[in-house]
């Protein structure tokens, strides 16, 4: 990891928005609209920020948003990077890392997932407990980068118990169901295989999907508080014996974006309370 291009990135993003920030954010498909709530925004398109990887994926735009949300300074970003798209896995986790080296330490990951738990359906909204990633391939893999954390890390807390009780309070409290569960990555881009399916389900997942594991890795990695929300877009292949499409991801995305929303508003706002805690 080349410290000297994370710092250059940093530094354009600083010179844009001088503040303090608090919270980072990934919109995940479907919830890129989320960003157009953000007061006094500033804007920033990937291939203005030097060292930025830029998204390729229609539906995603590739820009951060940062300024105001519920009262919290955040920095969205509007578009992620894939390792589908043929990103290397450290590429993929680079913005993770520039939120870190600009002072974020709390981090919201939410993605569109495959449901393989039978009992739940699609437009259930599921915090992540957990994941499973069995492909090798790791943000980490090769040289440390000592200077944002060791070599060898822990990942029993790779997603904040704290936030997940906040994000499980705060949805109570909507009168929004929400799930928890563990989160299985598939590199993609094809969907799974219906026996793919059944073995996630033996491993223990309670959803699949393409995102969300490298930056959780590379978020734990750098010590950073993690919460992640998978939208369960489809039930997973094999279970209604029907064929997936990206059409319906993105259907079930638009009908659940409503609550998902209020959802993250709902953290942002009881977040406060948690970072004097910690
Ligand atoms: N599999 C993998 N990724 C996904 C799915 C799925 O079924 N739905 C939304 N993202």
């Amino acid at each position: 990891m080349d410290m000297d291009k994370l710092m250059e990135s940093a530094d354009s993003i600083r010179k844009a928005y001088p503040h303090d920030l608090d919270i980072g954010i990934v919109l995940g498909s479907g919830l890129g609209e989320m960003a157009e709530a953000i007061e006094d925004a500033v804007i920033i398109d990937y291939h203005d920020i030097p060292h930025f990887p830029v998204s390729t994926v229609p539906g995603h735009k590739g820009r951060l948003v940062i300024g105001h949300l519920e009262d919290r300074t955040v920095l969205c970003m509007q578009g992620r990077f894939h390792y589908y798209e043929g990103w290397s896995m450290e590429e993929v986790v680079y913005p993770i890392r520039v939120m870190r080296m600009l002072g974020i330490g709390t981090l919201i990951l939410t993605n569109a997932a495959g449901c393989v738990n039978e009992a739940w359906k699609p437009g259930d909204l599921m915090v992540i407990t957990d994941h499973i990633k069995l492909i090798a391939d790791n943000p980490l893999r090769g040289v440390n980068p000592d200077a944002l954390g060791p070599r060898f890390f822990d990942m029993t807390r790779a997603y904040d118990r704290d936030l997940a009780a906040l994000a499980e309070s705060a949805a109570g409290s909507l009168g929004i169901t929400v799930r928890k569960g563990v989160y299985m990555f598939f590199a993609g881009p094809s969907f799974e295989t219906p026996a793919e399916i059944r073995f996630a389900r033996i491993a223990g997942a309670d959803a699949v999907g393409m995102s969300t594991v490298p930056e959780a890795i590379a978020a734990s990695h750098m010590g950073m508080r993690t919460l992640g929300i998978s939208c369960l877009t489809n039930m997973a292949a094999g279970i209604l014996g029907q064929p997936l499409s990206h059409a319906e991801v993105l259907e079930t995305g638009e009908r659940a974006k409503a609550s998902f929303m209020a959802l993250v508003r709902s953290v942002l706002r009881g977040w406060g309370q948690l970072a004097s805690i910690s």
